[in-house]
């Protein structure tokens, strides 16, 4: 079973790699940040509160994240395995996905941190354009679509985030350092986390996180 969480600071790769493992492997993408961006797109309750504080570049609050992701993972897709970006963030959703994990008789197998110096992530977040329609990432300079401008998943228009600006950033960081960087330690007495290299060629990559992966 693949119940699999992709960790690492702002840029590393999160979507991206997720999108390609996904694909590969069957299995949904879970990623809070989009869900978050759906919610903003449809002006839900939700949306509002969580653009207080991703304008910011801060937390959305646990209750709110994790009650979330429960029902998520609670959908009859996730049955055969399902990948986890950006969460947990915090040792209190670390926790709470333990136990939830558990419930669903689903728990994590695999923990893939994706390393990358931080001047990389700095310059792939100002030069990230995302699709509007499906968020797939692209980068203006290392990851063109085949038609500037064109999403091309889905065809649809490419656009800047609202949080990739250099002020945000410097929060997104600050909060990555303090609250999800030490969530490592705490995977790693489960023993399962492998490191893998973000700044590789992402076939590469695919084929290193593969045999992670493998059974
Ligand atoms: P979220 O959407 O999760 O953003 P993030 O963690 O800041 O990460 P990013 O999406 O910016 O980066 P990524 O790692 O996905 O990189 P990408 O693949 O795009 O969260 C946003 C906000 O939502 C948070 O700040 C918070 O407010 C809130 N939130 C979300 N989850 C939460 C939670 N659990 N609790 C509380 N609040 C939460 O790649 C970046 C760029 O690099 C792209 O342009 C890509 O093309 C390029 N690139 C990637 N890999 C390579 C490579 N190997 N070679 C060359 N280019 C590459
Ligand atoms: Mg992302």
């Amino acid at each position: 079973m693949k119940n699999i969480i992709l960790m690492g600071p702002p840029g590393a790769g999160k979507g991206t790699n997720a999108k390609r493992i996904t694909s590969f492997y069957k299995i949904p993408h879970i990623s809070t940040g989009d869900m978050f961006r759906e919610a903003i797109k449809n002006k839900t309750p939700l949306g509002e509160l969580a653009n207080s504080y991703m304008s910011k570049g801060l937390l959305v609050p646990d209750e709110v994240t994790i009650g979330l992701v429960k029902e998520r993972l609670s959908k009859d897709d996730c049955k055969d395995g399902y990948l986890l970006d950006g969460f947990p963030r915090t040792l209190v959703q670390a926790e709470a996905l333990t136990k939830l994990s558990e419930e669903i008789n689903r728990p994590i197998t695999s923990v893939i941190n994706i390393i990358v110096p931080e001047d990389i992530l700095i310059d792939r977040i100002c030069g990230r354009r995302v699709c509007k329609v499906c968020g797939a990432p692209y980068h203006v300079r290392n990851l063109k679509p085949k038609v500037e401008g064109v999403c091309d998943l889905c065809g649809g228009e490419l656009v800047q985030r609202k949080d990739d600006n250099e002020e945000t950033l410097k929060s997104r960081l600050e909060e990555y350092h303090k609250q999800t960087e030490p969530l490592i330690a705490y995977y790693n007495k489960l023993g399962v986390v492998t490191d893998v290299d973000g700044t590789k060629d992402l076939d590469l990559l695919l084929e290193d996180i593969k045999t992670i992966l493998k059974d």
